[in-house]
């Protein structure tokens, strides 16, 4: 009986034998594609401009006497045979372009180029890097279009383009990755927000700050229910905010500052809770500040200076957020008293109110003394305050 048990052993033995030597046979193969890829990286990332080569530490590092895998930035799976698994070479020096023969690091998961002087287009070939789950590009002299086989990878989550020379418009009519976060801020793209980002149901961070994007804000963006962070300031919006907003309850930055924005901040918003900074200056929009706002218990920037803000402020707008920091007005045409100053004395941390260039009027009450002692600016010229009231606190 002892046997067929020890023959089992035996088959078991052999199968684990050829396992392995199939395995070593996949080791040189595979390696040699890991490595070609990586030389031809080298190659492209340290040609320089203009014909020179570059002299950084992946010049000085890589040399082919050692693994590949021992080499500085490189890091491979421990799995055998082992795999180029990482690339970070942030901040490295790189000046030269972005080979297109990364796309066959098939095992790669992590590449960071972020902080160097890569030039030229991002090769359409990274697109079936099919595990690619971080890809920071960011802080470079990247130019032309972002090629939609990016926004093809089905593994990809972080991604981050911004502060490069990117141009055209955002890719549409791509897969949906599992993206929880996106930054393609500080570029020159124009053209509409693609109505499919609005179908990436796992977006949390949303970065499109500082490009020439146009267009209304897409009422859509209100599906993103994971959303965190929303900044879209800098661009050339139009139109109103979309109430769907409101939906968005786990915000708690909402950028968007520096637009042609009309309409009225949406009452909507009020469901926003979450909410910790809230840029709306510099833009056109018109209605008054809606009672809904004070919801906003966690607070801590509030800034809608530059607009056409009529009516007066909400009373009890600072009684109901405690932690604000900052809040400023300047420049509407918000009317009515200053009593909402006196509920302010409750944000103990509050080191910025502004409320110049309206047509407040009347006198500043007695609690303006209470305010926070951290107060660092407190503007009120311009309005229609009584001279005395002024006069009395020493402004
Ligand atoms: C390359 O860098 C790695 C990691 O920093 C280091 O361990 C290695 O000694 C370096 N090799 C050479 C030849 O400079
Ligand atoms: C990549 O390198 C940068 C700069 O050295 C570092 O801050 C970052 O943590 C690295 N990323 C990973 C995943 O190791
Ligand atoms: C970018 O890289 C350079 C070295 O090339 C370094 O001096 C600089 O501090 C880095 N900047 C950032 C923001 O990481
Ligand atoms: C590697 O990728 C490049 C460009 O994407 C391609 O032309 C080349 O054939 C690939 N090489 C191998 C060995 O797969
Ligand atoms: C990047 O864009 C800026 C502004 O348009 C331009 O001055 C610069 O030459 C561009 N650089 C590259 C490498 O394309
Ligand atoms: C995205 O992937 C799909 C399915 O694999 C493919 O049909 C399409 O051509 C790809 N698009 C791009 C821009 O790579
Ligand atoms: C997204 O929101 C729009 C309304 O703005 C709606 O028509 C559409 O069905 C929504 N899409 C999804 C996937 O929920
Ligand atoms: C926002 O939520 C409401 C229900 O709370 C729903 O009817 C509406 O379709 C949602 N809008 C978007 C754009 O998701
Ligand atoms: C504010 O409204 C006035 C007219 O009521 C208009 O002239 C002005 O351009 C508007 N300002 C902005 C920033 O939209
Ligand atoms: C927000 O405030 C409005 C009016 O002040 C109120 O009706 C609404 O229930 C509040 N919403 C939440 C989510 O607290
Ligand atoms: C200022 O604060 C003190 C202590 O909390 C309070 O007794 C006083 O009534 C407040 N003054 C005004 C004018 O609100
Ligand atoms: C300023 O207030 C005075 C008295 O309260 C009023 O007569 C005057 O019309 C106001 N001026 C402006 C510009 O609102």
């Amino acid at each position: 009986m002892a046997f067929p048990f020890a023959c089992n052993k035996c088959l078991l033995f052999l199968v684990v034998l050829l396992h392995a030597s199939a395995a070593i046979a996949a080791t040189a193969l595979d390696n040699s594609i890991d490595l070609a890829s990586l030389l031809a990286f080298k190659a492209a990332s340290t040609s320089g401009g203009g014909g020179t080569v570059s002299d950084n530490i992946i010049a000085a590092n890589w040399t082919t006497d050692v693994p590949s895998c021992t080499w500085v930035g490189v890091r491979c799976s421990w799995q055998y045979p082992p795999r180029v698994v990482s690339l970070n070479f942030s901040s490295f020096s790189l000046q030269g372009t972005i080979s297109s023969h990364l796309s066959n690091l098939s095992f790669l998961s992590y590449l960071n180029l972020h902080n160097n002087s890569l030039f030229g287009t991002i090769p359409d070939a990274l697109g079936r890097l099919p595990r690619l789950a971080t890809l920071y590009l960011g802080q470079n002299l990247l130019s032309d279009p972002i090629p939609p086989s990016i926004f093809n990878i089905s593994s990809l989550i972080y991604v981050s383009l911004a502060l490069n020379n990117l141009s055209g418009s955002l890719p549409t009519q791509v897969l949906l990755p599992p993206i929880e976060r996106i930054s393609i801020a500080s570029n020159f793209h124009t053209d509409h927000i693609p109505a499919d980002l609005a179908r990436c149901s796992t977006l949390q961070e949303i970065y499109l700050s500082e490009n020439k994007l146009t267009g209304s804000v897409p009422s859509s963006l209100g599906n993103l229910s994971e959303l965190v962070v929303l900044a879209l300031g800098n661009n050339q919006f139009t139109e109103a905010i979309p109430t769907s907003i409101g939906n968005l309850t786990k915000l708690q930055y909402l950028y968007l500052a520096f637009n042609h924005l009309k309409g009225k901040i949406p009452k909507e918003m009020g469901n926003l809770v979450n909410l910790q900074v809230l840029h709306l200056h510099v833009n056109g929009i018109a209605g008054s500040i809606p009672i809904s706002l004070c919801n906003a218990s966690k607070m801590i920037v509030l800034e809608v200076s530059t607009n056409n803000l009529t009516g007066p402020v909400p009373a009890t707008l600072g009684k109901s957020m405690p932690i604000l920091q900052k809040l400023q007005m300047a420049e509407n045409a918000l009317s009515g008293g200053l009593d909402f100053i006196a509920y302010l004395a409750n944000s103990k941390d509050l080191n910025i109110l502004e409320v110049t260039t309206n047509q407040f009027e009347g006198v500043l009450p007695d609690a303006y003394g209470n305010l926070s002692m951290n107060l660092q600016y407190f503007l009120v010229s311009l309005n229609n305050i009584s001279e005395k009231s002024l006069q009395d606190w020493g402004i």
